[in-house]
This record gives structure tokens, C-alpha cells and sequence, in this order.
């Protein structure tokens, strides 16, 4: 465990390290480049047929729940016998695949974003807070030297969270990319 810190402490010194890093679970433990804006704002672009519907498909998804699934019973209970005193909405430990913005400062948040939002847009594509604006949109390079992530290597992505570390995790739990990604499917049509 203490080495296991000794060696993110070493890792997380180096600011190259963190942009090219895109490990939400360990992007979330540490102090962001860009601040977070939320789905609202995001969503204002994207919710269009043009642009493929994402805040919609985003809300259907259960990724739009996770934070409200800390908040139930049942995950009290998991993070209870895990040994954590704090109800699971206030416990590190599952806030950091279920939520983002939580551990950061105030200022960094804006003022439509929201943590119950749980695994949310900025989750994914990094803090908007430097690339929203529809100039750097349009500009996929700028856009990524703004902050914005995407993930071509979707396999190594999905499975940082998705992963044994995840309590409901079973023996028999493996990750189908493929099949789990056609149930968030948001790519912006062809033919726009
Ligand atoms: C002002 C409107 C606007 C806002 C706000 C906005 N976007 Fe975009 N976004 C666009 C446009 C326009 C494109 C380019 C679409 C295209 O290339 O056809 C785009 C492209 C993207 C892409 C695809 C990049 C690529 O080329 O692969 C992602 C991912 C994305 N946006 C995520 C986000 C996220 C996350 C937020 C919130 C932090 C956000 N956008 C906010 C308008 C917006
Ligand atoms: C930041 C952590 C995180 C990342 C990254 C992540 N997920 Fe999830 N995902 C979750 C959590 C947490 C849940 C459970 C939400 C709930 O039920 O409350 C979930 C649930 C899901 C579900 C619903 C479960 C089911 O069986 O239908 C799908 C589908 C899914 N994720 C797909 C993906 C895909 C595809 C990727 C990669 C593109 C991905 N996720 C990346 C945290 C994450
Ligand atoms: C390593 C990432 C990770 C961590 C840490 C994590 N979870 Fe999750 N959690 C997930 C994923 C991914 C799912 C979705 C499982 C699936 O694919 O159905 C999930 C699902 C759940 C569910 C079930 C939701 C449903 O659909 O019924 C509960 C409850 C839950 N988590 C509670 C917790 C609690 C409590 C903690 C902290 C003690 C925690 N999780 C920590 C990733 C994580
Ligand atoms: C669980 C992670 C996850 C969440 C949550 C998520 N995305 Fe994505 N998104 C991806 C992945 C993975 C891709 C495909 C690879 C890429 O282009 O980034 C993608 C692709 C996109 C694209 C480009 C599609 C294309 O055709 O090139 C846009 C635009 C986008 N997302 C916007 C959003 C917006 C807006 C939200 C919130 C409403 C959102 N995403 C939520 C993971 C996510």
C-alpha cells in the first residue's frame, strides 16, 4: 500500500505524465488541468439529431445514475462491509468511479456543474472548462491541447473503472467492450 503511494507520488510529479494520462480513476486523485463545466453545458451543443443526440443517450445511460446509486441502501451496505464509516456517497473510495468534481476546488466547478451528475461527460472527455467554447470545438487539435480526451484505445480505457477493484465485481464479471459500448453508443452521424 505505502509503496504503491510512494510510486503515484512519483508518478503524478511529473505534469507531462498527467496530460497524456488518461486514467479518469487517477486523473480523478489528483488535481485537474481544467475545470469542469457539466452535462448542461455540454449538452447544449450536443443534444441536437445533427450532433447525435448525446445528452440524451448519456441520460438513458446508468452512467447518469452512478452517483444516485451511491445513495441507496444497498450501496451503504457494500461500503459499510468494506470496512468504510462514511455513508458510500461520501467515501472516496466509490465516489472515484462513480463521480467527478468531487475532490476538487470549489472554483474549478462551474456553475452548472453537478456531482450527482455521477460518470458524466467531463468523466470521460476531461474538464471542458478550456475547450466548450464552439471555435476550439470545431478544432479537434486545439480542442485536445484544451483539455479534451478521447479514447481510440477504448479497451484500456472502459476497463479502469470497470475492473475487480469494483465491489459488485464478480469472478464471473468480465468486460465486453464492444457490446457494453453499443449501449452508449454516441457518435456524431456520418451523414450530418
Ligand atoms: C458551443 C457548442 C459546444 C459545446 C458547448 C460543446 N461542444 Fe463538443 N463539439 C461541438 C462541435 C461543433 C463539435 C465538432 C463536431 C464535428 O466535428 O462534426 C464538437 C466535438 C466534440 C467531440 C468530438 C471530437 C472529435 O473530433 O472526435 C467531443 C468528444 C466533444 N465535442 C465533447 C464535448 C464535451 C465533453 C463538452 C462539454 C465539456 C462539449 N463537447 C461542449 C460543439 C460543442
Ligand atoms: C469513471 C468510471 C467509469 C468509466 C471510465 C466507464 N464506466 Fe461504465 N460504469 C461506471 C459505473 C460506476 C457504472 C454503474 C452505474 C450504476 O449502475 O450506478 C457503469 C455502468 C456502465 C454500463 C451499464 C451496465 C450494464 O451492464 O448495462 C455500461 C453499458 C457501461 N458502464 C459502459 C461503459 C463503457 C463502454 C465505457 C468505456 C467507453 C465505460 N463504461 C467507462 C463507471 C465507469
Ligand atoms: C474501480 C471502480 C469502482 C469502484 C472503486 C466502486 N465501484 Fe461501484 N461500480 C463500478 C462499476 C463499473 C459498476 C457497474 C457494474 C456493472 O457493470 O454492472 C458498479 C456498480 C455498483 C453498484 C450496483 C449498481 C446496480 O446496477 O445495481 C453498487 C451498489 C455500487 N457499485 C456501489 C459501490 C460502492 C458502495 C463502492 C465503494 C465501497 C463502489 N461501488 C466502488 C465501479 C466501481
Ligand atoms: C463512459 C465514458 C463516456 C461518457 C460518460 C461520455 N462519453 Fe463521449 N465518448 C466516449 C468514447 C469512448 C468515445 C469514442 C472515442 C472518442 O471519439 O472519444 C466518445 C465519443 C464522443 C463524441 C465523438 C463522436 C464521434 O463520432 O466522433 C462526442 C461528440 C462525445 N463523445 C460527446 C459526449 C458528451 C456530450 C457526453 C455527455 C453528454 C459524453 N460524450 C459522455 C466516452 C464517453
Amino acid at each position: 500500500m505505502f509503496k504503491k503511494l510512494i510510486l503515484s507520488v512519483l508518478f503524478i510529479s511529473t505534469p507531462l505524465l498527467w496530460a497524456a494520462n488518461s486514467d479518469t480513476t487517477k486523473t480523478d486523485t489528483k488535481a485537474p488541468l481544467h475545470g469542469f463545466v457539466g452535462t448542461a453545458v455540454c449538452g447544449m451543443c450536443h443534444h441536437t439529431d445533427k450532433q447525435g443526440k448525446q445528452l440524451d443517450i448519456w441520460k438513458e445511460s446508468k452512467h447518469a445514475q452512478a452517483y444516485k446509486t451511491l445513495e441507496t441502501d444497498e450501496a451503504n451496505k457494500i461500503a459499510k462491509e468494506k470496512g468504510f464509516d462514511t455513508p458510500a456517497a461520501k467515501t472516496e473510495a466509490c465516489l472515484k468511479c462513480h463521480a467527478t468534481g468531487y475532490n476538487v476546488e470549489a472554483s474549478l466547478l462551474g456553475p452548472k456543474f453537478k456531482v450527482e451528475d455521477g460518470v458524466q461527460c467531463e468523466t470521460c472527455h476531461g474538464g471542458g472548462g478550456d475547450y466548450k467554447t464552439l471555435s476550439v470545438m470545431k478544432n479537434k487539435k486545439e480542442a485536445m491541447e484544451k483539455g479534451l480526451q478521447i479514447h481510440e484505445d477504448m479497451n484500456a480505457f472502459c476497463v479502469t473503472c470497470h475492473n475487480s477493484e469494483s465491489p459488485t465485481w464478480t469472478k464471473d464479471s468480465k468486460f465486453d467492450t464492444e457490446a457494453m459500448w453499443s449501449k452508449i453508443k454516441h457518435t456524431i452521424p456520418a451523414d450530418k
